[in-house]
Parts: structure tokens; sequence; C-alpha cells
């Protein structure tokens, strides 16, 4: 029991996520996902314990879609536990209609975007405390990374918001705050990555979508749809693997070491996401 590894694991309840917390459990980690409804995510631990007879799964409630809502999960965390080996932010959405959260972000940026900065920077103290912590960004593919356009007046606020292709703005700047977070945390002995998990049927790929032009393409997308069962796979090998202990600031397609789209190494537009992303937080708290 005390030398079990932490994983902690955002949107755990269901979809990629579930699977990712499952192979965690069969592998004997000590397993924490998230989930914003409490019962969901108590009946999705439940399941993962009856099906890999690990006990220590559990969940934690937690609600991304607001800044309040991330800084009060990263409070509960580190009020359950003391050290994390590995956070995977996984929890994600593709809004269908523009919703903008009581801090005035658009929904689709505030959980792919800022959801998963304010948790790996909060969780820093509980990674530090390992030779290797390791904070996993589950992203998109580099083809839509790269047909992500973001625009940093425009997307935060929903402004430029389009349904369904915000979605790859927003991972688009989630791509380029790995790399920048990865250069920060360099001499920490934190590693952050991101990976493209596989295309599989879940709620997010399957959102209603509003126009027959993006509901052929999305079948033409699904027709390549893999077996959830090997979700997990992936990530679990990002966050395990020894060889991979000084792999950082880099994009996985799934097992995979590739190359985020190109805008993601521009060191300028890095930048200002990372002063605008400071400003904002600043000013919300
Ligand atoms: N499915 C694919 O083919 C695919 C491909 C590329 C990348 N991805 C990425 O994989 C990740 C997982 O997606 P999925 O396909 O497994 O989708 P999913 O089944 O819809 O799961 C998304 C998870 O995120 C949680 N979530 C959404 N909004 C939240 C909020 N405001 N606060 C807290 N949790 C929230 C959901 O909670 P609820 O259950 O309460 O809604 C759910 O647990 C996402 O980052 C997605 O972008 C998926």
């Amino acid at each position: 029991m005390t030398n079990q590894k932490t994983v902690l694991i955002t949107g755990g309840n269901t979809g990629i996520g579930k699977q990712i917390a499952l192979t965690f459990a069969k592998n004997n980690f000590h397993v924490i996902i998230t989930s914003r409804d409490a019962s969901n995510g108590e009946d999705a631990a439940r399941e993962i314990i009856d099906a890999t007879k690990n006990k220590n799964v559990s969940c934690i409630q937690g609600d991304l879609s607001s800044i309040k809502g991330c800084y009060a999960l990263v409070e509960k965390v580190k009020s359950e536990i003391s050290s994390l080996q590995v956070l995977i932010n996984n929890a994600g959405v593709t809004m269908m209609e523009k919703v903008i959260n009581e801090d005035g972000f658009e929904l689709t940026f505030m959980v792919n975007y800022l959801a998963p900065y304010i948790l790996s920077t909060g969780l820093t103290p509980l990674l530090k405390q390992n030779n290797n912590g390791r904070i996993i960004n589950v992203n998109t593919s580099a083809r839509m990374q790269g047909m992500g356009k973001l625009n940093i007046e425009t997307t935060p606020f929903g402004s430029d918001f389009k349904p369904g292709w915000t979605y790859n703005n927003t991972k688009l700047a989630n791509a380029m705050m790995t790399v920048t977070l990865a250069e920060q945390l360099l001499d920490s002995g934190i590693t952050v990555n991101a990976l493209y998990p596989g295309l599989y049927k879940t709620k997010n790929s399957t959102q209603k979508l509003n126009s027959i032009f993006m509901r052929l393409i999305m079948k033409i997308i699904m027709l390549r749809e893999m077996s959830l069962a090997i979700a997990g796979e992936a990530p679990y090998q990002l966050a395990t693997d020894e060889a991979l202990t000084r792999e950082t600031g880099q994009f996985f397609h799934m097992k995979d070491k590739s190359q985020f789209t190109k805008k993601v190494y521009d060191p300028a537009e890095r930048a200002l996401l990372y002063r605008k992303t400071i400003a904002w937080l600043g000013a919300a708290s």
C-alpha cells in the first residue's frame, strides 16, 4: 500500500477517462477520478473496483466549468493526498452552443484550456514530491490542432465561437500550454506531455451536430472509430514507461512520439498566451 503510486484522472466517470482509470487500477495504482457529478463518479469508482479488485479507487467531485470550481478541486485533492505521481487532464467538452461562464469565459475554453492549467499548476507541489511526477494533457490530433484558429482577444470570451470548431482552438491553446509548462518545470523533475488518445465513440465525439455538412464529416471521421477498451493503454504507457522519464513538452499520437502542429512551437504566441492566462487568473482571484 505505501509503495502504491497515485494517479488523478479528471473526467474519470465516463468515456476515455474511465478506461484510463480502469487501466491504472488493473496495474495496482491508487486511482482517484474526478467527476462533476458525485454519484456518477462514485458509480464509476465502484464499477472499476468490481472489475479490477483494486480497492484503492475513489472519486472526488469537481466542476471545471469555473475558475472557482477548479481551485476548489485543487484544494480538495490537496486535503486528501500528500503526493501524486501522475495527473491526467482528460476532462473535455465540445460545445455546440455558446455558453459563457461566471468568469466571462466561453465554456470550451474554460474546460479544455484553463482547467488543465489551473490543476497542473495547483498540483505541482504534490507532483514535486516524487522524482518524476508526470502531467499528461489529453489533447486532439496534430491535424485538428492545426485547424485551430486561436485568437487571444476573442476565443477565450466566445466572440468567435463556432459550434464544434472552437474545440480545435482550445486544444491548440492546451497544446501550447503543455510546451510552456514543460519548459517552466524543467528543473522540477515533473514532465508535461500531451497525447492524442485515438478515436472513440463517446458523449464528446458524438455531439448533436447542427449542420448536415458537419454530420457528414463526423460520419466519415467515425469510420475510423476504435474500441474504447484500448483507450487507457497509451496514457498508461506515457505515464509509466521508464524510457520516457525525460521526455517533456512532447506530443504523442497514441503510443508514438510525434510532433505538435507547427503553431504550437511559436515562442512569441506561447508567451502571449501565458501572460494573458496569468492576468486573467490574477484578475479573477
Ligand atoms: N472521443 C474521442 O474520439 C476523442 C478524440 C480526441 C480527443 N479526445 C479527448 O479525450 C478527452 C475525453 O473525452 P471523451 O471522448 O471521453 O468524452 P466524454 O465521454 O464526453 O467525457 C468527457 C469527460 O469530461 C467531463 N467534463 C466535461 N465538462 C466538465 C466540467 N465542466 N467539469 C468537470 N468535468 C467535465 C465529463 O463529465 P460529465 O460526464 O459530467 O459530462 C466527462 O467525464 C477529452 O479531452 C477529449 O477532447 C477524445
